[in-house]
């Protein structure tokens, strides 16, 4: 194995990993190689644009602490995320579909009486949010937990504010005997995403804006059914068509209506599907 030239060095790396012993592994880091040896014949990989990519990476791991995951913003930005989404979560026409969860969730969100105020002294117009737990049948999800979280007026999530000391706009719901829950919050607007980092001098390379349409966030869980971690996106939002991230879906638009009193409203209704027999 000498003499290795750009005619025969991917089969040599390939021939190295015969003894994988764990066949998925095998699977994952043969493909890895094959794309990543044809993506550099594709484009002619200079040297200094290996460097390059070498340095973009390494910026990217520097990026990330406790609070802020670069890579995944990386692998959100570029598709990756909303592929693996899309390949992970075919669900029976009927169901909601599934998008991308983002780096926003906190585990341990406070829990919340039905009706309650998720807001917690979130800045922002004032917005009721009326849901529907079913399955594909129609029967109604009871006791099903409603993980919810969105950014405020200012398109911030509470994590992004240094030193504020309780969570805002996040929280734990339970859906009634009828499938129902109620929160309070205020209206979702749409935000960037953080670019000061490798992501946004990406961005900003491609002519790329860093934006994401005005939305909530789900995690719905219960018994008997498969997780939904989605969005519902707020009807009208001018990055509907542009999301940073790509993870708008038609059938996740809703729309939130101005009231009488000057408040807003949603209703949405969510669809689970059945989780698969062990
Ligand atoms: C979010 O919706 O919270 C989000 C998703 C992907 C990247 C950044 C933010
Ligand atoms: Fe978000």
């Amino acid at each position: 194995m000498r003499n290795l030239d750009e005619d025969t060095i991917t089969q040599a790396v390939l021939a190295r990993l015969a003894d994988t012993p764990d066949p998925r592994v095998k699977e994952i880091v043969r493909g890895l190689v094959r794309h990543l040896h044809e993506f550099a014949r594709e484009v002619r990989l200079t040297e200094a644009e290996w460097l390059q990519g070498i340095r973009f990476l390494t910026a990217t791991g520097h990026k990330c602490d406790d609070r802020r995951q670069e890579f995944i913003l990386l692998s959100d930005v570029l598709g990756l995320s909303m592929l693996t989404v899309c390949m992970n979560n075919r669900k029976p026409s009927g169901c909601t579909e599934a998008t991308v969860f983002g780096p926003f969730h906190v585990e341990g969100a406070p829990h919340y009486d039905d009706g309650a105020d998720v807001a917690n002294g979130a800045k922002g117009e004032p917005c009721e949010v009326s849901c529907t737990v079913r399955g594909l049948a129609g029967e109604p999800v009871a006791g099903a937990t409603i993980d919810v979280w969105q950014a405020d007026a200012d398109g911030r999530y509470d994590v992004q504010y240094a030193g504020l000391d309780q969570p805002q706009g996040r929280g734990v719901l339970r859906s009634d005997e009828s499938g129902r829950f109620r929160f309070r919050t205020v209206v979702a607007q749409a935000y960037p995403i953080p670019d000061d980092g490798p992501v946004g001098d990406l961005l900003r390379a491609t002519g790329r804006h860093p934006w994401r349409p005005a939305h909530l966030h789900f995690m719905i869980q219960a018994r008997g059914y498969e997780t939904l971690v989605t969005h519902v996106f707020r009807k009208g939002d001018r990055y509907l068509d542009s999301d940073a991230v790509f993870g708008v879906r038609e059938s996740l638009v809703g729309d939130w209506v101005r009231q009488g009193d000057g408040t807003w409203r949603l209703d949405f209704d969510f669809v689970l599907n059945r989780a698969q027999a062990a």
